[in-house]
């Protein structure tokens, strides 16, 4: 579904990514770990469209996106929560969601429906302004803004940052349950054990570089991977 083949990613001079390849088949679960500044976000931006590649390729279906617009990545399906929620305050978490699905014809009622099934909280809070939400609230808000518009490719940055382990747990179930529905995920994630846990396959990165790939369990088990991100 999603082959990245050698991005590099720079910031004036500074280059953040260094010719990471990876990629991401239809109905897995894919990981990317790595410490604070290692690149992940910046990988996922340009996915998205929101940072152009200075080399390398980045095939989605076959096609080559790298230098196309955001909006026309977004409409072949390829979604990302951003990291940080970017729920947008002074709007109802209803207008939040319509937002999400501005790009899709036809109604939203069954969207809606499904989503409220999966966030009964969102149901509850329908009316009220997004900024008023807790972190935990306003992270269900962002992924259910992102599956209003139906994904094939669901990137999330960060989903469990800064919430509290139950929500953390709450959070990772319904990564499982997108994903048990049909919806292909990329996850970038701090927290590699539970990342790994639900993983497929995973990809650790290093100052812009992968420096080792395999299987979640693979990864789980892995010496390097247990001193540096699962805390010896
Ligand atoms: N707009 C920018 N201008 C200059 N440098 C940037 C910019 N955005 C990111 N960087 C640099 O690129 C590198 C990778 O940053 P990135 O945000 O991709 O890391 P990350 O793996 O997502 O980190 P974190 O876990 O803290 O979110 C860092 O060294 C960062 O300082
Ligand atoms: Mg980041």
């Amino acid at each position: 579904m999603l082959a990245v083949k050698e991005l590099s990613l720079h910031y004036g001079v500074i280059e953040a990514v260094k010719k990471v390849s990876f990629q991401v088949n239809q109905g897995e679960i894919v990981t990317l770990i790595g410490a604070n500044g290692a690149g992940k976000t910046s990988i996922l931006k340009s996915l998205s469209g929101l940072l152009k590649p200075s080399h390398g390729e980045i095939l989605y279906h076959g096609k080559n996106v790298a230098k196309l617009s955001p909006q026309k990545i977004v409409a072949d399906g390829l979604i990302q929560v951003p990291e940080g929620r970017h729920v947008f305050s002074g709007m109802t978490v209803k207008e939040n969601l319509s937002l999400g699905a501005f790009l899709q014809k036809g109604e939203q009622s069954s969207r809606l429906d499904n989503i409220f099934q999966r966030f009964p909280i969102l149901k509850e809070r329908l009316n009220q302004d997004s900024a008023t939400l807790s972190g935990g609230e306003q992270q269900m808000l962002a992924m259910g803004r992102a599956l209003m518009s139906q994904p094939q490719l669901l990137l999330l940055d960060e989903p469990s940052m800064g919430l509290a382990p139950l929500f953390i747990k709450e959070i990772f179930a319904i990564i499982q349950d997108i994903h048990a529905s049909g919806t292909t995920v990329l996850l970038v994630e701090q927290n590699a054990k539970k990342a790994l846990e639900i993983a497929d396959r995973a990809y650790v990165l290093e100052t812009g570089k992968v420096i080792l790939s395999g299987t979640g369990a693979e990864l789980l088990a892995s010496p390097v991977v247990k001193k540096a991100y699962l805390g010896g």
